[in-house]
C-alpha cells in the first residue's frame, strides 16, 4: 500500500481513500478489476455546486489509493461526500474509450475522515453490476475544489476546538474512569522501580544545558502493559522514566510504548481510536482496525504477546519534541529506550492478521500466569538489576519542513538522523504495588527548551502531545479516588482473565 501511496501522493494531499475493486466468480473466486475510475466529490451545503476532492484509477490488483486534502474534505460547507465509480464503455481501435458510465456511488462519512488512509476494503462489482448501475445526476457540475481558507478567525476557532476537545476528553476520562473505577486511562497493569541515570560522558548530540555530560539523576521507571490486566494477553508494553525519585514532580519525564510506529497520529485520530475501542472480553478495535490501515499496522508492529521480559524490549516516545541546545538552533527530538546490551527483542509477532490484532485474549491452553512479566522483572531486579540506553534522534528545523515530519506514523531516516546515546540508566530496587500505582508521569515535565511542539488544530500531528498535556485532571481524579475509596488491590494471580478493569 505504501508503494501505491508514494506514486499517487501529490503536493498538498495528506489523506487517502483506499480499497480494492473486485468481481466475484463462482469458480475462480475473487478477480481484481483494473481500470475503474474513481471520483471523490463533495456536495456543498449552500448552493448546488459540487467540489472535486480527488480522483484515482484501480491498478492491476484492483487496488486504489485516492489522494485528497483532509482540510478540503472536512470543511463545514461540504454537506455530503460521495465516491463515484466509473467503468469504461466500448474501447475504440485507437485504444480510446467512447466514454465512462457511472456504476456505483458510496457515501463517505465526513466525521470518519481523520487523515492518513480511510479503508473502503473490498468493493464488489459482482454479477449484479447492471442492477447496481445508476446515472450520475444530470445537473452535476463538478468544480475544482478551492483550498479551504486559513483566515485568522478560522485559525482561532480551530485552536479553540483543539483546546475544547482536549479538555472534554480529559474530563470524560477523569469522571468516567479515573475517579469511579480508579483506573489510569490505559497502562494500569504496571510495576515501578527506582535507580540512577547518567547522561553520557561524551555526547554526540549538540550541547544542551539540561543534558550536561556526566550529569546524574535518581530515577523512577514504570513498566506496564496496555490496556489489559493480564500479562499473557497480546498487549503493547511500555516504559515511563522520571528523572526524579518522586511520585510525580520531576524536571523531565518520558513515556514510551513498544513499536516504532504509533496507532494514531493526531487528536482527531486519538479520539476516534478511543471511541471505536468497543472492548468486550479481550476483543477490541475491530472497526478501528478495519477502517484505518495505518492504525492497524502500527498496532501490529507494537504488540508484544509473549515478551520474555520488560527489560529486552525497545520502546519509542514516537512523537517529536523541541530541542534547543546551547547553540540556540531549533531542532526536533525523538526518544527511545533499548536494552544496554545488544540482545534480541522478544514477543514480536510477524504479520498478525487484523483479527489476530483485535483478539487480544490469552491463547487457549495458555500456561503463563496473569502477572508473569511483572514477576520476571521483580526477580531480575533482585538478582542483577536492569540496564538500559536512552537514545535521541535529532533533526534541525527548516523553513521547508512540511507537516509530515511531525507525523508519528512516519519514521525519520536513521541514516540521515541516527540514534545517539543520550543516557544510560539502571533500575536496582522495586517499589511496592501502592508506590508503583501512585507513581505517575506527565508530558509537561520538561524544561522549556525540550518541551512539546505547538499545535494548530485537532488534525495537527503535534495535537497528540497537546492533548496529553491537557489530561492532568485524569491523574488527579485517580489519586483523589484512592483517598476516597482506598488503594486498589494488586492484580490477583487467580481471577478472571482477559479483563481490563479492576474487579471485573
Ligand atoms: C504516541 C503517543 C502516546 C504515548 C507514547 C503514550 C504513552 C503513555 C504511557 C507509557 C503511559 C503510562 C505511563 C505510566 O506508566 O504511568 C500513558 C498513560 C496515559 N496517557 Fe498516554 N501516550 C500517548 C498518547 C496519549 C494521548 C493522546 C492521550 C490523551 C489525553 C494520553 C493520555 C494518557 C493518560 C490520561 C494516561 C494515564 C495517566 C494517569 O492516570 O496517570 N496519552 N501514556
Amino acid at each position: 500500500m505504501n508503494e501505491v501511496k508514494s506514486v499517487k501522493k501529490r503536493k498538498g494531499n495528506d489523506s487517502f481513500l483506499v480499497g480494492r475493486v473486485i468481481k466475484y466468480d463462482r469458480i475462480n473466486g475473487e478477480e481484481p478489476v483494473e481500470g475503474i475510475k474513481l471520483l471523490f466529490i463533495a456536495k456543498t451545503r449552500l448552493g448546488f455546486s459540487t467540489r472535486k476532492l480527488g480522483a484515482a484509477e484501480t491498478l492491476r490488483d484492483g487496488r486504489f489509493s485516492l489522494p485528497f486534502k483532509l482540510r478540503n474534505a472536512r470543511r463545514w460547507s461540504n454537506k455530503r461526500l460521495n465516491l463515484y465509480l466509473f467503468e469504461a464503455e466500448r474501447q475504440l481501435e485507437n485504444g480510446q474509450f467512447t466514454g465512462f458510465r457511472s456504476i456505483m456511488k458510496f457515501r463517505i462519512p465526513k466525521g470518519y475522515l481523520i487523515g492518513m488512509s480511510y479503508n473502503l476494503r473490498d468493493i464488489h462489482l459482482n454479477g449484479s453490476t447492471t442492477e447496481a448501475k445508476f446515472h450520475l445526476d444530470h445537473n452535476l457540475i463538478v468544480k475544482k475544489v478551492t483550498d479551504a481558507g486559513d483566515s485568522v478567525w478560522r485559525r482561532r476557532v480551530e485552536k479553540f476546538l483543539l483546546w475544547f476537545y482536549s479538555k472534554l476528553f480529559a474530563w470524560v476520562i477523569a469522571l468516567g474512569l479515573s475517579f469511579p473505577k480508579q483506573e489510569r486511562m490505559s497502562h494500569n497493569n504496571g510495576i515501578a522501580g527506582r535507580g540512577r541515570l547518567r547522561i553520557v560522558d561524551n555526547p554526540e548530540f549538540p550541547e544542551h544545558e539540561f543534558f550536561q555530560p556526566g550529569r546524574e539523576f535518581p530515577i523512577r521507571v514504570r513498566h506496564a502493559s496496555a490496556t489489559f490486566l493480564d500479562d499473557a494477553m497480546n498487549c503493547i508494553r511500555s516504559i515511563a522514566i522520571k528523572f526524579a525519585d518522586t511520585r510525580f514532580e520531576s524536571p523531565f519525564d518520558l513515556q514510551m510504548n513498544t513499536g516504532a510506529w504509533s496507532l494514531f497520529w493526531s487528536a482527531a485520530s486519538f479520539i476516534q481510536f478511543a471511541w471505536l475501542r468497543r472492548e468486550a472480553w479481550g476483543v477490541e478495535y475491530v472497526e478501528y482496525n478495519r477502517l484505518y490501515p495505518e492504525g492497524l499496522e502500527g498496532g501490529q508492529k507494537a504488540v508484544r504477546r509473549h515478551a520474555s521480559s520488560f527489560a529486552n524490549l525497545h520502546y519509542y516516545a514516537k512523537t517529536p519534541f523541541l530541542f534547543i541546545g546551547k547553540d540556540g538552533v531549533k531542532r526536533y527530538a525523538k526518544y527511545r529506550v533499548i536494552p544496554m546490551e545488544d540482545e534480541p527483542e522478544t514477543g514480536i509477532w510477524d504479520n498478525p492478521s487484523d483479527w489476530d490484532m483485535s483478539n487480544q485474549r490469552v491463547l487457549p491452553h495458555e500456561t503463563r500466569g496473569r502477572n508473569f512479566l511483572k514477576y520476571e522483572y521483580e526477580d531480575r531486579i533482585k538478582r542483577e538489576g536492569a540496564r538500559y540506553r536512552l537514545q535521541i534522534q535529532l533533526r534541525e528545523a527548516s523553513e521547508n519542513d512540511g507537516p509530515e515530519i511531525f507525523n508519528n506514523m512516519l519514521l525519520w531516516s536513521e541514516l540521515q538522523y541516527p540514534w545517539m546515546d543520550l543516557a544510560f540508566f539502571e533500575v536496582n530496587e522495586m517499589l511496592d504495588w501502592e508506590e508503583s500505582t501512585l507513581t505517575a508521569f506527565s508530558v509537561s515535565h520538561m524544561p522549556k527548551s525540550l518541551g512539546i511542539l505547538p499545535a494548530k488544530n485537532i488534525f495537527d500531528y503535534n495535537s497528540l502531545n497537546y492533548m496529553r498535556s491537557k489530561s492532568e485532571i485524569a491523574r488527579k481524579a485517580r489519586n483523589f479516588s484512592y483517598k476516597v475509596f482506598g488503594m486498589v488491590p494488586p492484580i490477583p494471580d487467580n481471577d478472571n482473565r482477559n479483563v481490563s478493569g479492576f474487579g471485573e
